[in-house]
């Protein structure tokens, strides 16, 4: 069983999931946003009044997630909520249950389970180090914390949320903090990660760089 595995980590609003998405288009490879995960089981843990520093509690409704995705939408029991796991404090709740180590076991198989032929694009934080280290690539894309405040701007103004880009900034720093120092599974870049900077890149500048690395490592 030797899936192609491409892997892309990177922090807050890297461009991640859009490369991700593009990148398995050409490929006509699976992707797994493991972020959605995260962000559904806070808005889960949310929504039943649990709360967020309850380790085994968040855990439990992680290891049962009532998730779906189909056709790009994504449900949580029965409620399309594609929407709602989108919201900053999802996100900022997101960031809070990925630090709690038995939340991230409870989530370990079912991230191992989208890796089927012909092949995966995973996109999060811990990819390439913990949840498929045997990736054939492995890319680490990050941006500067403005640029990426600026892209995450753009992205809730067009889906009509109001937004401040120097809170942004603000908050951008605070989860880069956040997922870098946290003890189980920081943001870092694999050692056999590719880094790519794409503060000055723009979309197809990056997917092709990462479709670069995958034929070069058929080679
Ligand atoms: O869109 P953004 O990059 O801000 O976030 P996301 O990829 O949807 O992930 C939301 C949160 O989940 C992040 O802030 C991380 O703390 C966490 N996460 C993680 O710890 N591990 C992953 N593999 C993916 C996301």
């Amino acid at each position: 069983m030797n899936i192609p595995i491409i892997a892309i980590d990177g922090p807050s609003a890297s461009g991640k999931g859009t490369i991700a998405e593009r990148v398995a288009e050409r490929l006509g490879f699976h992707v797994l946003d493991s972020g959605a995960l995260y962000r559904l089981t806070a808005l889960y843990a949310m929504r039943k009044g649990v709360a967020l520093t309850d380790e085994a509690a968040v855990a439990a409704l992680a290891a049962s997630l009532p998730a779906e995705f189909r056709q790009g939408e994504v449900w949580l029991a029965g409620e399309n909520v594609g929407q709602a796991i989108r919201a900053e404090e999802v996100g900022e709740g997101a960031s809070k249950v990925a630090a709690l180590p038995a939340v991230r076991e409870a989530l370990l198989a079912r991230q191992r389970a989208y890796a089927q032929a012909p092949g995966l694009v995973a996109d999060g934080r811990d990819m390439g180090t913990v949840v498929f280290p045997q990736a054939q690539i492995k890319v680490f894309l990050t941006a500067s914390p403005e640029a990426r405040a600026e892209r995450r701007y753009k992205q809730l103004i067009e889906k009509g949320n109001s937004a401040n880009l120097p809170d942004l900034v603000r908050d951008m720093r605070a989860r880069d903090e956040r997922d870098t120092r946290r003890a189980v599974a920081p943001l870092k870049p694999a050692p056999d990660a590719v880094v790519l900077d794409s503060t000055a890149m723009n979309i197809d500048q990056v997917v092709e760089a990462v479709l670069e690395c995958y034929r070069a490592s058929r080679n």
